[in-house]
């Protein structure tokens, strides 16, 4: 494909939860856009509210100067705002109205002039994108998530990093768990997928791993938990979920954000389980949830450096005219997909992966 010459200005918005390496690719794009390309690069501030408001600001090369290693975002970023369905108040009982604002996002980046909005997020920011394709809008998505289920992608930065924050977490953990004999659960994040728990799990060599994909039975949990104290260790820890569930019940819900477009926060599910194994096992057990420190911190150098690749080949792409896709990587090579193929779809872990097989084949439990 040749290149693309009536490309002038491009705008890179950040959406969705923030999480390490964001800044990197805010750099490259920037970077080899007025590097290697000569276009101008407008940020646009947090995600997509900020399109909506017309908060859109210019990207020099100075902007991104020392971002590289900084985690969040320097354009900040909103998980609340999808221009399809934004919430422009409430009702006298209070519940959210919602508008489609879809046509004054867009009028917004025409009037800045604006060829190619790079869209730098997860499922619901590339839905959120795909549907202003529709409205006129030109895309290129770049996939981003600590959570690691982007369809299409083997890999999506921020993972890494979150997997390294978890896997400290229950290097430390397992002191506590090893000096008082205790059961001591981690919860970890991850939405409806087990990839970070799977990941973090095997590399801090949790005794259980409990995952959203595999319905757990707390009845052979606490009889492994009580094998454990009597022939093994007198310790086990178990890496659990947010999303994991019993066989066959539901998720534990923390919370509910009306006005975002995936309402549901998953959270507590490592207490319930902690009461559970208690009370089953007359052992000592305790819960720690890891939150919002898997999503911060500077990114490892893996993650920098797919943010990297990431961030200049959403260029490459905006230059040969590919556009409306998003940048991915299979089988160890950057590729694209099309931005509708990733919208409002997760990549869970499949029962037969790898590193789930050989997990089991160490006796690992994944609680069934
Ligand atoms: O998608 C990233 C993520 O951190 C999930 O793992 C988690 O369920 C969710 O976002 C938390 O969202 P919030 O920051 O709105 O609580």
């Amino acid at each position: 494909m040749s290149e693309c010459t009536n490309m002038k200005r491009i705008g890179v918005l950040t959406g969705g939860g923030d999480c390490p390496g964001l800044n990197a690719v805010i750099r490259a794009v920037t970077k080899s856009a007025i590097a290697e390309h000569g276009l101008e690069v407008l940020g646009i501030e947090d995600g997509f509210l900020g399109l909506i408001e017309n908060r859109i600001r210019p990207l020099r090369f100075s902007d991104v100067s020392n971002i590289l290693d900084q985690g969040g975002t320097i354009l900040g970023t909103s998980n609340k705002a999808d221009p399809a369905r934004f919430c422009v108040g409430q009702d006298r009982k209070g519940s959210p109205i919602f508008e489609d604002v879809s046509d004054r996002a867009v009028g917004h980046a025409r009037d800045r002039g604006l060829d190619v909005l790079v869209c730098i997020g997860g499922d619901g920011t590339m839905s959120g994108a795909s549907r202003l394709v529709g409205h006129g809008l030109s895309v290129v998505g770049v996939p981003k998530t600590i959570d690691n289920d982007l369809m299409h992608t083997d890999v999506t930065f921020g993972f890494d990093t979150a997997v390294s924050t978890a896997t400290e977490a229950l290097d430390r953990i397992r002191t506590t768990a090893s000096s008082h004999h205790r059961v001591m659960l981690v919860e970890m994040m991850g939405r409806n997928a087990g990839w970070l728990t799977l990941h973090a799990g095997a590399a801090g060599g949790a005794d259980v791993i409990l995952i959203p994909e595999i319905g757990y039975d707390v009845e052979k949990l606490c009889a492994r938990c009580v094998d454990r104290s009597r022939h093994h260790k007198a310790y086990t820890l178990v890496a659990v979920s947010e999303g994991a569930k019993p066989a066959g019940g539901e998720v534990v819900v923390d919370r509910v954000v009306h006005e975002s477009p995936d309402p549901i926060r998953l959270g507590g599910v490592s207490e319930v389980l902690s009461e559970q194994i208690s009370e089953g096992t007359q052992l000592e057990s305790r819960a720690t949830i890891l939150g919002h420190v898997q999503r911060g911190g500077r990114p490892t150098a893996h993650d920098r450096v797919l943010a990297t690749q990431f961030g200049h080949h959403a260029v490459e792409m905006i230059m040969r005219g590919e556009l409306n896709r998003m940048v991915a990587m299979q089988g160890g090579r950057l590729t694209t997909v099309s931005i509708t193929e990733v919208a409002d779809r997760q990549r869970l872990v499949p029962l037969d992966d790898p590193l789930l097989t050989a997990s089991r084949a160490m006796g690992v439990s994944m609680g069934d």
